[in-house]
């Protein structure tokens, strides 16, 4: 029954601007990181996850990807990218996931398509997202979404409801960008969950996600014209906003302020409430020392990471429970 191994990665993200307004299709500014997730499937007698039985429930992303295969399957990962930090590490996953199971049953598929797979598992997972995460974890370098002017290529579009995204290929800026982890854990469905709530009841944050929209383009113009002191602002503007919509915290707001003295601008990236935020610099050591020393993990990203891929080779034993 066993079989060989099928292994894909994919890369996790930040976002430049724009998160939570892009729920609602306004516009975002997503780069891929360095950072991978490597997923590899095969078929087996039983389901089972990093030699654990595999448990659906905790497991939602998987029960979707898998639903329909008339076999069990071993799933075994490996990821540089830290979990519930707003850096995609779901969206990663079923990117990787949909395309080995995939390879697995002899198909291929295209970039929209696992994509689409990858946008399906976290909307049954996590609820009312957008498909920003899944396209940028799959397309990987970088992407701009529902832009006025978008100058890359046009990769597709995604509808639900009312909600449109249209996502363009942006062309990576040669910019460096650290990453600070607060550590703490935070699942983007409440988050997402609770700024519905806020503007259902409040004018005032739905003029918020107005603003977060109108500083997003401003922001895409500053990035394409490389003007790293514009960008900078918006994006420590858009941290004020996202803060007045309630999903910073303590440890986000300590870890931004820390890196501000050093950066163009600094930001919660993702859905907040904990995880990480991003600082735009010309001095990435003096940042990295200014969230190390506030608590928080720093990574110097690399941008424009490679999208969703399949592996020549099954990881090792050894690399998978690095
Ligand atoms: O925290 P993450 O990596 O899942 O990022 C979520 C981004 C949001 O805009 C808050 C939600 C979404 O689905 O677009």
């Amino acid at each position: 029954m066993r079989d060989h191994w099928y292994t894909a990665s994919a890369p996790g993200k930040f976002v430049i601007l724009g998160e939570h307004s892009v729920v609602y299709g306004r516009p975002a500014i997503v780069l891929a990181a360095d950072l991978r997730m490597t997923v590899a499937v095969r078929r087996s007698r039983w389901n089972t996850m990093n030699g654990e039985r595999l448990d659906f429930r905790r497991q939602p992303h998987l029960r979707y990807l898998t639903r329909d295969l008339r076999h069990a399957v071993d799933v075994e990962t490996h990821s540089d990218i830290p979990v519930g930090s707003g850096m995609g590490s779901s969206a990663a996953l079923s990117a990787a996931m949909a395309m080995a199971l995939a390879a697995m049953d002899g198909r291929h598929l295209t970039e929209e398509e696992v994509m689409l797979e990858a946008y399906g598992a976290e909307f049954y997972a996590q609820g009312n997202g957008s498909p920003m995460d899944a396209s940028a974890c799959v397309h990987g370098g970088g992407i701009t979404v529902n832009m006025p002017e978008p100058r890359g290529r046009h990769l597709w579009d995604v509808s639900r409801g009312e909600r449109h995204w249209s996502f363009s290929d942006l062309e990576v800026p040669e910019m460096t960008f650290v990453i600070g982890n607060t550590g703490i854990r935070a699942p983007t469905g409440p988050l997402v969950d609770r700024v519905h709530r806020y503007m259902e009841r409040s004018r005032f944050a739905c003029e918020v996600i107005d603003d977060i929209a109108e500083l997003t383009v401003q922001g895409g113009r500053a990035l394409m014209r490389g003007d790293k002191e514009e960008l900078g602002r918006l994006m420590t503007r858009d941290h004020k906003l996202l803060s007045i919509l309630g999903v910073s915290c303590d440890e986000l707001n300590r870890l931004v302020n820390a890196s501000l003295p050093y950066s163009y601008g600094a930001k919660l990236t993702g859905s907040g409430g904990g995880g990480c935020m991003v600082a735009l610099t010309d001095r990435p050591e003096k940042v990295c020392q200014a969230i190390a020393s506030r608590g928080g993990t720093p990574y110097v990203v690399r941008t424009g990471g490679a999208g969703a891929r399949m592996e020549l080779r099954p990881p090792t034993t050894a690399e998978l429970r690095r």
